[in-house]
């Protein structure tokens, strides 16, 4: 499906947006039929009210924007009306600060979105003009790059394996005249990348390795997703109330794919390289053991202490390669670890960067443009953690402490010290329905990333 805004000439519905202060202003100017209707409907500007009302010669809408306090404890407030409004076009009248302003528009096409790969019938929704002052093409390349994003995580295993994560990543290159490169099954052993064979090789898909690249000019940017299509939590099998969600383990590949599509349809001045381990997780005779030492492409070995900390496994290898060509900025994405949950639930996205400019650019953005990031830190003192007794490293450290930045630590061991690293320990998951999230997946720092691309690159 594609998210797009009304074009301009429509007859438009006028949108309020109004907040419970601006209401009473609202009613002290406007004596007469309108007020009455809507205060004896009990209107009062609180946060997701929404009501029709007469307008001279046609209808009006109004939304409630609440209060700073009520707004502070969502996203994308009021843009929910566009899935509670009647079918029509609005018009919105309501002068909203900038930031307020993007958020709203955002989220009424981000409301827009519906799962409907496997709905028969379509779904009718309310469509806006372009708020004056917007960029609407932007906004709707963004939203429309958060729904790949949404569309590839909500997809079952039995139809995102790593075989359709590459036909998804190659289709969306031949879009853009992007090139992409597969490499599949034992070919990755010729590769040098033997920890996404073994994280992968047990499936009935062959795993592989997925090589995007595009654009000619410009600072490099690599973009690295995690892409276990499902985890099982493979010989260390995950209890079955973990692994009702794992579909979403390649909930970074979906958001590093989804940013992909909004970098290149706005035509950002960097060479941009995209690599995915797009593997599944699963059981078989021939899978990866505990215990068992995998050699890294980098040279480091591995000790497997548990096959369901496979993710930082298939990164090693795709971050190895990355980092050999030397990028101007490398960004990693994954839903790496619970811990991460257990630390700042689903809303939030831990990042970990050494770069101090780097970090404050990125929570600022997030912050900007709704995309919530929060930084966590690489913290040296942990490395031990990561050290078993006869390999390099350990995959899995015991007793549990700091189980998102210990991944972290394992991950920076595959990128040299200079390089400016950027890591997400995403969720990729919405739980409970909010406005412009419906209940599944959702792509996270994608946005603030977009955002903070060109002060962090001097684009
Ligand atoms: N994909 C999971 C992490 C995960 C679990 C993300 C639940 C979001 C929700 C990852 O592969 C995993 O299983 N990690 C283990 C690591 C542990 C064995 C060291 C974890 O977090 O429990
Ligand atoms: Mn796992
Ligand atoms: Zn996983």
């Amino acid at each position: 499906m594609t998210l797009s805004f009304a074009p301009g000439d429509a007859d438009a519905i006028p949108l309020h947006v109004l907040s419970e202060s601006d209401w009473t202003d609202w009613c002290a100017a406007h004596e007469g039929q309108t007020r009455d209707w809507l205060e004896q409907l009990g209107f009062s500007g609180a946060l997701g009210q929404v009501m029709l009302a007469p307008d001279s010669g046609g209808a009006q809408a109004f939304v409630g924007y609440g209060s700073t306090a009520t707004r502070r404890r969502g996203r994308f407030n009021g843009a929910d009306a566009a899935a509670r409004l009647p079918k029509g076009t609005y018009r919105l009248v309501t002068e909203l600060p900038d930031h307020e302003r993007d958020a709203f528009a955002l989220g009424w096409l981000l409301t827009g979105y519906r799962f409907d790969r496997y709905k028969s019938q379509p779904s009718n929704s309310a469509t806006l003009q372009v708020p004056n002052g917007i960029d609407g093409d932007r906004l709707a390349t963004i939203a429309n790059g958060e729904a790949l994003t949404r569309d590839l995580i909500n997809t079952p295993a039995a139809d995102m394996g790593p075989a359709d994560l590459a036909r998804a990543a190659a289709d969306l290159a031949d879009r853009f005249d992007a090139s992409c490169t597969v490499t599949e099954g034992a070919a990755l052993l010729e590769a040098n990348l033997p920890m996404i064979h073994a994280v992968g090789r047990a499936a009935a898909q062959p795993p592989r390795l997925i090589d995007m690249r595009w654009g000619s000019d410009g600072p490099s940017l690599t973009l690295v997703g995690k892409g276990v299509c499902f985890d099982t939590g493979g010989l260390n099998l995950k209890p079955g109330s973990s692994m009702g969600l794992m579909k979403k383990d390649m909930g970074g590949a979906a958001a590093v794919l989804g940013l992909t599509q909004m970098i290149m349809a706005l035509d950002l001045p960097l060479r941009l390289r995209v690599l995915i381990p797009a593997v599944e997780n699963s059981v078989s005779s021939n899978a990866f053991r505990p215990q068992d030492i995998l050699t890294s492409r980098k040279g480091l070995t591995v000790e497997v202490n548990n096959t369901d900390a496979e993710g930082r496994l298939v990164l090693a290898d795709a971050l190895s390669l990355a980092d050999e060509e030397a990028p101007d900025l490398l960004i990693s994405m994954a839903t790496l670890t619970g811990a991460a949950r257990v630390a700042v639930g689903p809303d939030l996205a831990p990042f970990y960067t050494d770069d101090e400019m780097v970090a404050a650019a990125l929570a600022q953005a997030g912050t900007a443009v709704a995309d919530p990031v929060w930084r966590l830190p690489f913290w040296d003192p942990y490395e031990a953690m990561i050290e078993p007794g006869i390999a390099d490293l350990d995959n899995a450290p015991k007793g549990g402490f700091a189980g998102s930045i210990t991944a972290a630590l394992f991950l920076r061991r595959f990128v040299s010290a200079e390089r400016r690293y950027i890591h997400f320990d995403m969720y990729g998951w919405q739980p409970v329905a909010a406005p412009a999230r419906p209940k599944g997946g959702v792509g996270q720092g994608t946005r603030a990333v977009l955002d903070a691309l060109p002060q962090v690159l001097g684009l």
